[in-house]
């Protein structure tokens, strides 16, 4: 899909190249793990709300203003803060980049660990959740214990086999048309939901929002997932822009972007809601929930099985190229601003995430009592990328953009998209110089008790 131009850097052929890149990125277990999970700790509607309200209100100016960067610089997040902006100084998003994709690839790797146990247990059949008890105690034996941290190890070696033999835009391409097929079966189940008795429950409980329950935490927590949802914050976006070519509408594809995200989270959220009334489940089970509560659905289910294999595959899939994704903004400052080799760059990000994987996967066994701040290894690592480090790093561009970036620049980005853009143009510096930073420092502050 990547066509070569003239002015040598590859580019998309195509509008839906453009769009199917960026939300391939976003779309993974971020919604379909990490929205139920949070939603279910921070109330449900109040939650959903104020997630939105983050999506539209910051994720979607901060989106654009991180394909602007990418789309100008043509280049990955540390070269294009040194193209645009010589002298260094903004290269820190560049770290906090870099420290966040590391965080997320440890964490993620074990929920991802989890998907492929998962499709292996249904495919041979031996996934038995038809009564609670039965069932909670193989949810247990499957997530905590020791044998999550062999499946971490065997995700991260897919992982590195992918990185290494160089087929990332193989899986790429063929996740471009499993996604479609996970979307449709997430529609189906979605559907099967309004058959089960906790439906009122589970829906009144992510759609009528208590306004009372909106805490500092729950603000923190809805934008750290806008951000970590949207893959914001750590030049993912920025990179995947580098490939726009000069047509390509930033504003209508961040919007498509931030639309579809949600969309797949909300279905998420219907999917595993009325579940959780369903089978007694508490929502506030935190980062095991989804991994609960699907296998009751599946054993409900005519086949369950064979949906309960196909769901966990294509899961799989999409965490493969996330991850794939998060490892190639070290794997690039390594090679680009290291100068060591690829091969050696891989080896490095792997390790790095090995051994971050192998503490978050030690945190559901003989390691869930060593805690640092209150929280286990993969509460923090979770915490310090998605509620801090992405924030952080998007605020940065987002002033970059405002503030640092010609004006004459942004308008002429933006006139490629509008005919008379004057209005658009001060609406969207509105958001880059003021809005975007200010509701994230607010944020911050509020978190720490200040305001
Ligand atoms: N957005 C991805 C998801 O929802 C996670 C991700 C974060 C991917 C950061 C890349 C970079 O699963």
């Amino acid at each position: 899909m990547l066509k070569q131009n003239k002015s040598e850097r590859a580019v998309f052929a195509t509008k839906f190249a453009a769009i199917a890149t960026t939300v391939g990125s976003a779309v993974g277990l971020g919604n379909i793990w990490r929205f139920p999970y949070e939603a279910g700790i921070h109330g449900g509607g109040a939650f959903l709300i104020c997630y939105m309200v983050f999506v539209f209100l910051i994720g979607v100016p901060v989106l654009y203003s991180e394909f602007f960067v990418g789309r100008s610089a043509r280049a990955n997040i540390f070269g294009a803060y040194k193209k645009l902006a010589p002298g260094g100084q903004w290269q820190l998003a560049g770290y906090i980049g870099i420290l966040a994709s590391l965080l997320i690839l440890s964490f993620y790797s074990v929920v991802a660990g989890w998907t492929v146990e998962y499709c292996i247990s249904s495919a041979l059949g031996q996934l038995d959740f038809s009564d609670t008890e039965t069932g909670h105690g193989q949810f247990l034996n499957l997530t905590t214990g020791w044998r999550p941290v062999i499946w971490t190890v065997v995700f991260l070696f897919c992982n590195f086999f992918i990185l290494i033999r160089g087929v990332t835009k193989g899986i790429e391409k063929a996740s471009n048309i499993l996604m479609p097929i996970l979307f449709l079966l997430l529609v189906a189940f979605c559907i099967n939901s309004f058959t089960l008795p906790g439906f009122k429950d589970g829906v009144s409980f992510l759609f009528s929002p208590d306004f009372s329950a909106i805490t500092p935490g729950v603000l923190l927590g809805a934008m750290g997932q806008a951000f970590f949802s949207l893959s914001l914050g750590l030049g993912c976006m920025m990179t995947y822009a580098s490939y726009f070519n000069k047509k390509t509408k930033l504003g209508r594809t961040a919007v498509t972007t931030a639309v579809l995200d949600s969309l797949v989270a909300v279905l998420a959220g219907v999917i595993i809601f009325p579940a959780v009334f369903s089978f007694g489940i508490s929502p506030e089970a935190g980062p095991t929930l989804v991994f609960e509560v699907l296998p009751y659905i599946f054993s409900q289910l005519p086949g369950g099985a064979i949906w309960s294999t196909l769901f966990f595959l294509l899961l799989f899939l999409a965490s493969l190229t996330s991850t794939v994704s998060m490892s190639e903004i070290g794997i690039t400052f390594f090679c680009e601003e290291k100068k060591m080799s690829r091969s050696k760059s891989t080896i490095l990000v792997s390790l790095i995430g090995l051994v971050g994987g192998l503490l978050c996967a030690l945190s559901f066994g003989v390691m869930s009592d060593v805690t640092i701040f209150g929280m286990t290894f993969f509460n923090l690592f979770d915490y310090l990328s998605s509620n801090i480090c992405l924030p952080v790093g998007g605020m940065i561009c987002s002033i970059f953009v405002g503030w640092m970036i010609d004006k004459k620049f942004v308008k002429d980005q933006f006139n490629r998209s509008m005919n008379d853009a004057s209005l658009g143009v001060r609406i969207l510096l509105l958001f880059f110089r003021w809005i975007c930073p200010a509701a994230i420092f607010l944020i911050f502050l509020n978190s720490i008790g200040i305001i």
